[in-house]
């Protein structure tokens, strides 16, 4: 319920495009304590009266006749799914003379103010790099000796700065939080860390031991992703020996593991949908899509698997993003394959996007921008990297796939 008039409130009176971090519940040292946004019945009965008018005259987009359930429950609220997603042609261009010395790029994150790419220097993953039992990773003394994190200008592609040499083994994800802090997962160290924003020196909060796998509260086995809430809630997708989300709290304080009883096989990528409450994670091996309860509103209900989304164009997901309700998924693997956005109410596919009369070809991670006019994906094949960006442009005409 809350999660819906957040939504209300972001769609009617804000606009699509401006970003809701409105706070559901703060945590203290002793755990979570639910605080509850006050929205009264009227307020709420004047927004729903408000969205009638505005979709009998025509004036807004598509929204369900009885938008008072959630996402969860499969009810159609809003769609955004007139945009087609193309290549900006110039843009991917512009980026390869920047990207050439670099090594694989594993992940991508969108500021603000940067695209930031994660990238493994001279280093790739094959069958030597990981003791193939206990998964400790054999070169524990060579540290990547380049930068592995690098700023580039949206606009242009040029490299603002780098930073992260000597410190990464294995780079793996790459997230930015509300604050413009940067996180990052090693799949070697079994480790996350954040960045605050102004200070790469050194972490400030790293979670996980160095280069020890396990599956409790303080350690990750080859942890994929990280996404974090406006609240601080930190989710980590874990990972490629372990299948769950570890949740913790502002402060890294473990807070529960969700999804194990899934079978997830390599949760690799996560997408917060923040108004609606919806953690949804990328089973990528299973090629389905699982939504849980975030928690966010009632910490209680975290890993409520709500619904999971499977389709004949979702072979295998790894990485997801959204907007709006909306949620994109980047088919990776060695395989050709394209991005497919579905509604998530309805499952429906809206879009499908790839290159520029090519297919992807080992995509691995992909960024919305933070205006939400664009996103970005990154793939590898041997050495070479390629970092696409794609511009939503509108179109007349939903496509419509069952
Ligand atoms: C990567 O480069 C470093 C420094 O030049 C070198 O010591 C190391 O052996 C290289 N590693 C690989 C896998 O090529
Ligand atoms: C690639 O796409 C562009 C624009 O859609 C088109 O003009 C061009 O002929 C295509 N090139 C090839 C090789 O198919
Ligand atoms: C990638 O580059 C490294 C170091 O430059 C080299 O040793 C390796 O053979 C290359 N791998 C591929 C698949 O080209």
């Amino acid at each position: 319920m809350l999660g819906v008039i957040g939504w209300l409130l972001v769609s009617l009176l804000i606009s699509t495009e401006a970003r809701y971090f409105g706070g559901y519940y703060q945590d203290d040292q002793n755990g979570l304590t639910s605080q509850s946004s006050q929205v009264d019945n009227q307020l709420l009965e004047e927004l729903l009266n408000l969205e009638n008018e505005r979709s009998e005259d025509g004036t807004a987009e598509t929204v369900g006749s009885n938008p008072v359930e959630t996402i969860g429950n499969r009810q159609q609220l809003f769609n955004n799914g007139g945009n087609h997603a193309e290549e900006n042609i110039e843009w991917t261009k512009n980026i390869v003379k920047s990207i050439s010395k670099l090594g694989q790029i594993s992940g991508l994150a969108s500021s603000q103010d940067f695209l930031y790419l994660f990238h493994r220097g001279n280093v790739t993953w094959n069958e030597r790099s990981f003791n193939e039992e206990t998964n400790v990773y054999n070169h524990q003394h060579e540290p990547i000796s380049v930068n592995t994190v690098v700023a580039v200008d949206h606009l242009t592609g040029e490299i603002m700065f780098s930073w992260g040499k000597s410190q990464f083994f294995m780079p793996h994800g790459i997230s930015v939080d509300p604050q413009g802090n940067i996180w990052l997962t090693d799949v070697a160290l079994h480790q996350a860390f954040r960045y605050k924003k102004n200070n790469f020196d050194q972490p400030d909060l790293v979670l996980g031991e160095a280069f020890i796998p396990g599956s409790d509260d303080k350690h990750f086995c080859k942890p994929t992703d990280v996404a974090i809430a406006s609240t601080g809630v930190i989710y980590i997708s874990d990972g490629y020996c372990n299948s769950r989300v570890v949740i913790f709290s502002a402060i890294g304080q473990y807070l529960a593991e969700i999804g194990r009883s899934d079978k997830m096989i390599i949760p690799h990528s996560l997408s917060l949908l923040e108004v609606e409450d919806l953690l949804c994670v990328a089973d990528r091996e299973n090629g389905r899509i699982m939504c849980y309860n975030a928690g966010l509103s009632s910490y209680r209900q975290a890993g409520q698997l709500l619904f999971d989304i499977r389709h004949s164009e979702l072979i295998k997901p790894y990485a997801i993003a959204h907007i709006g309700d909306i949620i994109l998924s980047l088919n990776g693997g060695s395989e050709s394959t394209v991005g497919i956005s579905m509604d998530l109410a309805t499952e429906q596919v809206v879009d499908l996007w790839s290159p520029n009369n090519d297919t992807f070809h080992s995509a691995h991670d992909m960024a919305m921008s933070h205006d939400e006019r664009s996103f970005y994906v990154c793939q590898f094949s041997g050495n070479n990297s390629k970092v696409i960006k794609f511009n939503f442009v509108e179109s007349s005409q939903m496509l419509l796939i069952n």
